[in-house]
């Protein structure tokens, strides 16, 4: 038997807990940042969340630049526009406040201010030449683990798909994770984000990629959201909610980050491009199905998730703990109001053909997938989904 080969990719510097931005400033100046980007999207900027960001840049004497115009489910297009227009300053590092949009617009800004080009030149693995502009990442929503991944995600307009840069050059080199910045996340973007980390927990779990680290992680992460996501949902003001939640996040990140997502992931980003259904809810959606799909081909691994997200797998054969395990989740899912049906989305059944075919072509992520899935599989998925 030949050994497991599998490397461990994460930001130098990870710091996770309630009150960890008060060590932004001590971050900066070991980064000796001079020159600072903030970016963010106008919500995240309107509720305040950036003022103790920049009441941290103030204490080293740092006004930033700011750019609070980071677009929801963001494209390439934007994107260069954006970096065409902040390139004329010369900065020398990146905070990024936000959700997944705004970390991954700060990924894509830091290669095209350090190398030139369009963000589509670097699309695909490996395509960046070299270091980029230093990047600190603060998630304030606890779901898309982007302050900790090498993955940046932008929509293709005319290509109706979501395409990814990868590479371990847009790693941030410090991820702030302070679940204060998640307190005040509303309960639709709390489940949405909550069940994107739990779909990045489990993806990589059963990834075939997946090892000893990420194993570890990610069935930390699944504990921490089945024990927290539903509550963060309905009652926001509970903090030890909130915190599980954004540790669980992170968790999965860094899993995900290193093992990969899969089949869940590849038919949302046709969701996502063609009927703009956000990201998280996209998954949301279409996690059980996929999951029902995959049981037999990874028992053993979703008869562990099972464990996880409930007691009354513990004691059950195989098989069955695995069928426990996908009945909590879709109980979790209509708990936290994430709709049964793809069809509730305005999803049209005559979109379905077209998205099975473009499914098939992220390749990229269905070789993480535990099934091989065949293009009937994927329409078989689509139509129960639907
Ligand atoms: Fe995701």
């Amino acid at each position: 038997m030949t050994a497991k080969i599998y490397t461990l990719l994460t930001p130098q510097t990870i710091r996770f807990g309630a009150g960890c931005i008060e060590t932004l400033g001590d971050e900066l100046r070991k980064l000796g940042a001079k020159r600072v980007l903030v970016v963010t999207d106008a919500g995240v900027y309107s509720t305040g969340l950036v003022d103790p960001v920049l009441e941290q840049l103030a204490k080293i004497g740092t006004v930033p630049e700011l750019f609070a115009e980071a677009e929801p489910e963001p494209t390439y297009p934007k994107l260069n526009a954006v970096a065409a227009d902040l390139g004329k300053n010369s900065f020398d590092l990146i905070v990024a406040v936000g959700g997944g949009s705004s970390l991954d617009t700060a990924k894509g800004l830091s290669i095209l201010l350090a190398h030139g080009g369009k963000g589509q030149d670097y699309i695909g693995p490996d395509k960046v030449p070299g270091p980029c502009l230093n990047t600190i990442m603060i998630p304030t929503t606890a779901g898309t683990g982007s302050e900790v991944t090498n993955i940046a995600i932008f929509g293709d307009p005319d290509k109706e798909l979501k395409l990814g840069i990868v590479s371990p050059h847009i790693l941030a080199r410090v991820a702030l994770v302070d679940p204060v910045f998640t307190y005040s996340c509303p309960p639709k973007l709390t489940a949405a984000a909550g069940i994107d980390a739990l779909v990045h927990a489990i993806e990589s779990y059963t990834s075939p990629k997946a090892g000893a680290y990420t194993d570890a992680l990610a069935l930390e992460a699944m504990r921490l959201i089945a024990g927290s996501l539903k509550t963060a949902v309905h009652d926001g003001s509970n903090k030890e909610a909130r915190n599980k939640l954004s540790e669980g996040a992170l968790l999965a990140g860094i899993s995900f980050g290193n093992a990969g997502v899969a089949a869940v992931h590849a038919l949302a980003y046709p969701l996502g491009a063609r009927f703009h259904v956000p990201h998280g809810l996209a998954n949301g959606v279409l996690l059980p199905y996929v999951m029902e799909s995959n049981l037999s081909a990874a028992l053993d691994k979703y008869a562990l998730i099972a464990q996880v997200m409930t007691e009354k797998a513990c004691a059950l054969p195989r098989q069955e703990a695995a069928e426990q395990g996908l009945k909590a989740i879709q109980t979790l899912c209509a708990e936290i109001g994430i709709p049964h049906h793809l069809r509730e989305l305005g999803v049209p059944e005559e979109a379905l053909e077209g998205m099975a075919v473009a499914t098939m072509e992220i390749t990229r992520l269905l070789v993480n997938n535990p099934k091989n899935l065949t293009l009937d599989d994927v329409r078989a998925i689509w139509r129960s989904a639907w």
